[in-house]
């Protein structure tokens, strides 16, 4: 394992995600971490770039114990200034001006050979360089490894220990060849070996949850049938066998058909028996007259948590009576994901609480807190295209595991304003037609989300001869890499043609289909 260090930088995650790309896994933990409490032995340490002034008063600073551990150290950008600092304060000052952007290292030969952190890669590159302070000499010790126009001390290195420090970002793709400086700190120079593979996190997981729920314990799950539960609850399908239990919660706002397929897809496909507790009514009735987006997504997240109690209750009691399920049920499976650890763990500033992880699944930790249950999290160090590829290690077909994110609350967010059965079925058959024609067209793994929304006012039309007057449909399709930001996906006009056609024709008490072409920011990728 790679330990990186966060000090803030908003480019600190890709870091992980590189070395992860290259077989090699890391973990990212807060620049205040203290190292005697880690629970692993890191091979190498990489400080991250932050926001900050190392000589500011206030200012975040490393455990010293990072250099008694014997590891290889690399620190990019404030990393640097921090390893230069403490060394010597005034190892580094104020530049007198920022550098942002694109800037042309050269690499210097050092003793007739190019330091190791440079192995292999071309003299002259371009760097994405980010910052204001810069080193004003070399700490004691050091070499120059690299320069560039504005940086004297763009790349250093230790003369006898493996210590480096970058100025500029490698794990940011503006920087040429910054994947393979990565690699020759974590495979050369830190000795890690590329074996972190998805058979062999599958196989470290499933040890890993029977270890963590011993012989006897029961787990309960949340299942939404998107990609993250499916495959978390195949993990423990794997893992516990029978002592697993599914549940999903039909609130009324699904997709159309939703959960009988996602039960016969758990159930058919993964072997999992799913339990669907039927409570459309209880979400609907409650929605009546709610027409605050905020206020609905309370509701049905309070919903949703008396219901699973009330499930969880009724679970126990049936396990408590079934002699080969005896046991209670004392954890609570999530399917939640890396970058909302990361959210948790990233370095917020001396002063800004370190914000709590929220829960992907929706389920609020009262749950777990007022039924005693322990989470259990067998997703939690993996991005999003991992755990898809887990899925696929798991041998869970394509088309679930490519599956666009669908949010808690559902339709819910996809009618502006009140909730009715009535729109509620609208927004169900046009989204029904919108994703059926992404899907003959080829392109719903080119597009990263997609749906059909109702706006609530309503127009005139022209059909048959006669004046209709009924809703309008919203089309909403995005590309993203991490949903917080987003494109309009670009259909050719005849696509949409043809949507607005079969919509309007097909979908009663709809006159009219307009596509939102609106990217994020400023929009967000829900309506709601
Ligand atoms: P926004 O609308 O914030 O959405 O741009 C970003 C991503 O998050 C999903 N989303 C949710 N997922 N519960 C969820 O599980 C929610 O309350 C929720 N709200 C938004 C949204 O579908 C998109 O993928």
């Amino acid at each position: 394992t790679i330990l990186v260090l966060d000090f803030g930088s908003q480019y600190t995650h890709l870091i992980t995600r590189r070395l992860r790309e290259l077989n090699v896994f890391s973990e990212m933990l807060p620049c205040t971490q203290k190292l005697s409490e880690l629970k692993f032995v890191p091979k190498g340490i990489i400080l991250s770039g932050g926001p900050y002034s190392v000589y500011e008063e206030g200012s975040p600073h490393v455990d010293p114990a990072v250099f008694d551990l014997n590891v290889p150290i690399l620190g990019i950008c404030y990393g640097m200034q921090e390893l230069a600092y403490r060394l010597n304060p005034d190892n580094v000052i104020a530049g007198t001006h920022r550098e942002y952007g694109h800037a042309m290292l050269k690499a210097r030969s050092i003793d007739n050979h190019v330091d190791r952190l440079f192995e292999g890669i071309e003299e002259s590159m371009r760097v994405w360089m980010s910052h204001g302070d810069k080193l004003a000499k070399l700490p004691d010790g050091f070499h120059t490894v690299a320069t560039s126009d504005n940086s004297e001390y763009a790349a250093i290195g230790h003369q006898s220990k493996p210590i480096y420090g970058l100025q500029f970002h490698p794990e940011v793709t503006h920087t040429q060849n910054g994947t393979a400086l990565l690699k020759n700190f974590a495979v050369g120079i830190c000795g890690c070996k590329q074996e972190w593979t998805m058979q062999k996190f599958l196989e470290e997981a499933i040890a890993q949850i029977r270890h963590t729920v011993g012989e006897k314990g029961q787990v309960l799950a949340a299942i939404s049938g998107g990609v993250d539960s499916t495959v978390a609850a195949k993990l423990m399908k794997e893992a516990i066998g029978s002592r697993f239990w599914a549940v999903l919660v039909n609130n009324g706002v699904m997709r159309l058909n939703e959960c009988d397929q996602v039960k016969k897809d758990l159930t058919e496909a993964l072997g999992i028996n799913l339990t669907v507790v039927e409570a459309s009514d209880r979400f609907l009735d409650g929605l009546k007259g709610i027409d605050d987006p905020e206020k609905k997504r309370k509701f049905i997240g309070g919903k949703f948590i008396d219901i699973f109690e009330e499930e969880a209750v009724k679970i126990e009691e049936a396990a408590a009576n079934d002699p080969a399920k005896a046991g209670k049920i004392e954890f609570f499976m999530q399917g939640t994901l890396y970058p909302d650890v990361i959210e948790s763990l990233s370095f917020k500033g001396p002063s800004a609480t370190i914000k709590t992880h929220h829960n992907v699944g929706g389920l609020p930790a009262r749950m777990a807190n007022g039924q005693g249950l322990k989470l259990i999290e067998p997703l939690r160090s993996l991005y999003k295209d991992e755990v898809r590829a887990l899925g696929r290690a798991l041998g869970i077909r394509e088309e679930l595991v490519m599956r666009h994110p669908f949010p808690g609350p559902g339709i819910a967010v996809r009618i502006l304003g009140e909730v009715t059965p009535e729109k509620v079925e609208i927004a169900r058959q046009a989204d029904h037609i919108f994703i059926s024609e992404i899907r003959k067209a080829g392109i719903y793994d080119q597009i990263s989300q997609a749906y059909a929304a109702v706006d609530p006012s309503r127009a005139v039309g022209v059909m048959g001869d006669k004046r209709v007057y009924g809703y309008i449909i919203v089309l909403r399709a995005v590309t993203t890499t991490d949903f917080m930001t987003a494109e309009a996906y670009n259909f050719p006009w005849d696509f949409l043609q043809r949507v607005m056609n079969r919509i309007v024709n097909e979908v009663h008490g709809v006159c009219r289909v307009v596509y939102d072409v609106t990217s994020k920011p400023p929009g967000t990728i829900e309506l709601e």
